[in-house]
This record gives structure tokens, C-alpha cells and sequence, in this order.
């Protein structure tokens, strides 16, 4: 099952957006029945639900969920239904079904860019319609493949403007969400992609964007990895944000390897290894359960 990326992708990879053809989407695995047995054999303690609420301008609180005892079909109808966004994260190594199309995805990436891709984490996403993930940037690279519905893509500029330093710098030290303000004149300057069945798109590093589902069941698979530019540019960033917190200086942001990045990662690297403050991000509690029997499929826990 071959994926397929343009001829220009070595030289643009990286810098552009480019885009894949592929044919997951013609796999019974992500058919109603196919998600439903793959909802049964993933962990069900892994399971990330989320409701972004009803305020479409992306403002409101993302709540978090569970479904402890649901039945895969139901997970599946309450998706269709309601008003919720599944991460089934690290799909590859958790579902034996899926890792065939992980290896072919990230080899395909691997052979056109010439680079390697490490920490590979395919997430598979199953979310409502009219579901919209706010303006936001994710740390790894990402390659999101359509496999299931249509949804819209704005992708944004990478400057400052865009993506303040700081921002970018505190979310790499996993301080804050990888939420960004967000303005409507910022359209003006994105990029924007309809997405469909057998779509793939890759975009630069922490390249800022955001998502809105069209009115029916989305399926995707959101492919992180990380090359080797992309990690000395984040341990770059990562000694950035030191820099600025406890020396005053106002670094800037980098791309690329070269020898101020490079010490800048390797500063990362040590300096990360000698801290002992627990940096993990305090975690959303849960607040609902996915019930196909109230509206949206969102029952509030302590109602
Ligand atoms: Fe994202």
C-alpha cells in the first residue's frame, strides 16, 4: 500500500507543506466496525476523550472524559453524535493491526526526505462533527493523513508574530498548553487545505494551526515524529527559554543545524539531565463520562 509524495519533497521537506496520497482509506480497519474492534483491544485506561464545548470560537475550557465500560460500537455512535475528540495515542505500538501502516507511513517519509524519522507516535483520531482543535503548535513534527470525512486545515506562518517566542519556548519546557493567542486576521496569512480520504499533508516544525471538522464523522491519523533538525532545533529552543528566564537575554529562535544550535542542544540535553524538578504538565482531571444517552454524548461527572 504505497504512499505517495511529491518529487520536490526532498529539497522542501522540512521548510513547506507538502502533500501524500495514500490508501487508508480504503481499509475495513477504519470502517465502523474496524474502529469499534480496534477501540475494544486498546487500552481503554489510554484513551484520550475530549469535549471542546459549544463555543465554536474555540474559547472554552476543553474538558476531558472517560468511558470505562463502553463497548467499542458505542464509543463509535457516541462520536458520531456527539460532541467529542478521540486520541487513541500511540496507536502503533499499542494496536498490532495498525503498526503495518505506521512503518509504511514513516518509511514513505523517511525515503522521500532522505532523513530519519525517530520517535514515532501515530496517533489515530476519531472526533465528532463540527469539531474544532483550536490554534495551536505541536512540539514533534506531525504527517496528518485524512482517512475518514472532510475537515479544513489552516496552517500559519512560523514568525514571531504568529508564534511569540516565549510561547513557543514555554511550551517546549512543557509549562503551558500548546494553545496560541489567536486573532482572525491571522487567516489573512494562512494556508488553507481541504482535506479528504486519502490525503496526507506534513507541514514545518511548529508551524501554528488549527482544524475544523465539516459536519460528519472525521477519521485521521496524526503522525509525530521527530529528524534530526527537529531535535536540535527544539533543544535549542529549550536553552532559549533558559536563557531568557535566568540570564535576561532576548535569544532568537533558530532552524537548523549549525554550530550555535548545536551547543545550544547539547547545553539542552545536560541541562535536562541535571534537572530535578518534575516537568510534567499538571493534567487536565476528568471531568465527564461519554453517555450516548444525554446531549453531545457528554455527561458531567458530579451533575
Ligand atoms: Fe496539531
Amino acid at each position: 500500500m504505497p504512499v505517495y509524495w511529491p518529487d520536490n519533497a526532498k529539497t522542501a521537506f522540512g521548510t513547506e507543506i507538502l502533500r501524500a496520497d495514500h490508501p487508508f482509506d480504503q481499509s475495513d480497519l477504519f470502517s465502523d466496525d474496524g474502529l469499534a474492534h480496534l477501540l475494544d483491544h486498546y487500552p481503554r485506561h489510554l484513551l484520550e476523550i475530549w469535549s471542546f464545548g459549544s463555543d465554536q470560537a474555540g474559547k472554552s475550557p476543553a474538558l476531558k472524559g472517560r468511558a470505562p465500560r463502553l463497548p467499542g460500537k458505542d464509543i463509535v455512535d457516541a462520536v458520531k453524535h456527539g460532541d467529542v475528540w478521540l486520541n487513541l495515542q500511540r496507536s502503533n505500538f499499542e494496536l498490532p493491526d495498525l503498526k503495518p501502516i505506521a512503518d509504511e507511513i514513516y518509511g514513505s517519509l523517511e525515503d522521500t526526505s532522505g532523513r530519519r524519522a525517530r520517535q514515532r507516535d501515530m496517533n489515530l483520531l476519531i472526533s465528532s462533527p463540527n469539531v474544532e482543535v483550536s490554534y495551536h503548535i505541536d512540539v514533534p513534527m506531525v504527517a496528518l493523513f485524512q482517512v475518514r470525512g472532510y475537515k479544513r486545515l489552516w496552517v500559519y506562518p512560523r514568525d514571531r508574530e504568529f508564534a511569540p517566542p516565549e510561547h513557543v519556548e514555554q511550551l517546549i519546557h512543557m509549562n503551558r498548553d500548546s494553545d496560541l493567542p489567536y486573532r482572525d486576521a491571522f487567516d489573512d496569512e494562512a494556508r488553507v487545505f481541504e482535506l479528504k480520504p486519502g490525503m496526507g499533508l506534513t507541514w514545518p516544525q511548529l508551524a501554528p494551526h488549527r482544524i475544523r471538522n465539516a459536519n460528519c464523522l472525521n477519521v485521521s491519523l496524526s503522525c509525530e515524529f521527530m529528524t534530526l533538525e527537529s531535535l536540535v532545533n527544539t533543544n535549542a529552543i529549550y536553552t532559549n527559554a533558559f536563557l531568557r528566564q535566568n540570564m535576561n537575554l532576548s535569544p532568537s529562535a533558530l532552524n537548523g543545524i549549525g554550530p550555535v544550535s548545536l551547543s545550544k542542544a547539547a547545553f539542552a540535553s545536560l541541562h535536562k539531565a541535571l534537572q530535578s524538578q518534575d516537568r510534567e504538565r499538571a493534567s487536565t482531571p476528568i471531568t465527564f463520562e461519554l453517555d450516548t444517552s444525554v446531549e453531545n454524548c457528554v455527561k458531567p461527572l458530579w451533575a
